[in-house]
């Protein structure tokens, strides 16, 4: 539903959603691009989700984005998701159309590609082997991604041996299940390894890997952002691998929904990654 005004709104839901850094990506996007609007965090309990969604348009809002522990829910709420988002299992973004009717898209995979492909040009999915460690949402988006971008060979590990199963029955394609046990032994002749589990993130221990086997040539890559270097990036980074975080993942899922609210695709610069940047911790 066009808003008359032209005051331009989005925001995101969340349970909590103070320590989400979108409000500051976005509303720097509003001031770069010249426009009125502005994106809100929106503190929505579970129970609350369907409404608080169904009010979109009668609030003028352009969309939303989700985050913990909305994504899922989601599914079941909007009008209509995207095949990626049903692959996924999980929304990132819903849009509202002019009729009210609510899309719901999932742009973490095009999120975490475009990252890889800004931060490391010479990177190249079908160069050799990948290694994604975790089968939560966050893996589902890589996976989906590296799959798409034409990896040939995704070897999954995951501390619940049954989550990863499950993972590449609802995915498909070329992934690889493997114990956990096997984690280290797994990294000999992979071109990248991503964590996508929560190991490393402020407040939980450092994920347990042994890098000795992986090439040093190997893009390793970490979905997490807070702290901006996780121990398994400053390992890497110490034996000489080429490394990337998980800050410009989310900035760059951001362009999508950008696009498709305001019909603008905004740009992830070295200004705006530092902007954000600023108030996370290094290490
Ligand atoms: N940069 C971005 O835009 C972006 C986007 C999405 C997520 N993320 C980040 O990615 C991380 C994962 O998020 P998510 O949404 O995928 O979470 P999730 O769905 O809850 O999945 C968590 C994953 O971590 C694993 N895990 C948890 N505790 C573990 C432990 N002690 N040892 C080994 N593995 C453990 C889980 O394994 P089990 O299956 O065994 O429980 C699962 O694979 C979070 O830090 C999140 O902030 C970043």
């Amino acid at each position: 539903m066009a808003n008359p005004e032209r005051f331009l709104l989005a925001g995101v839901m969340g349970w909590p959603v103070m320590h989400s850094r979108s409000p500051k990506l976005h509303n720097y996007w509003f001031e770069k691009y010249g426009l009125a609007g502005t994106y809100v965090p929106l503190a929505v309990k579970p129970e609350d989700l369907r409404a608080a969604l169904r009010a979109l348009p009668a609030l003028c809002f352009s969309g939303c984005n989700l985050t913990i522990p909305h994504k899922q829910a989601a599914m079941a709420i909007v009008d209509e998701v995207d095949e990626v988002a049903r692959k996924i299992g999980a929304i990132s973004c819903v849009v509202v159309r002019p009729d009210g009717m609510l899309a719901g898209s999932n742009n973490d995979c095009y999120g975490f590609i475009q990252n890889i492909l800004q931060e490391q040009p010479g990177w190249r999915a079908e160069a050799g082997p990948a290694v994604v460690i975790g089968a939560g949402g966050g893996a589902r988006a890589v996976i989906y991604g590296l799959a798409e971008r034409g990896a040939r060979e995704i070897r999954l590990i995951n501390r619940t041996l049954g989550h990863a199963q499950k993972l590449a029955v609802d995915l498909g394609g070329p992934i690889k299940v493997l114990p956990w046990s096997e984690r280290h032994a797994v990294l000999e002749g992979a071109a990248t390894l991503v964590n996508a589990t929560s190991q490393g993130m402020v407040g939980n221990p450092p994920l347990e890997l042994d890098l000795a086997k992986l090439p040093k040539s190997a893009l390793v890559a970490d979905i997490i952002y807070i702290p901006r270097e996780t121990p398994l990036l400053v390992a890497a980074r110490m034996r000489g691998n080429p490394t990337i975080n998980g800050l410009g993942m989310l900035l760059h899922q951001g362009r999508p929904a950008w696009k498709a609210w305001f019909g603008i695709e905004p740009e992830v610069t070295p200004q705006l990654r530092a902007l954000i940047a600023a108030d996370i911790p290094q290490t």
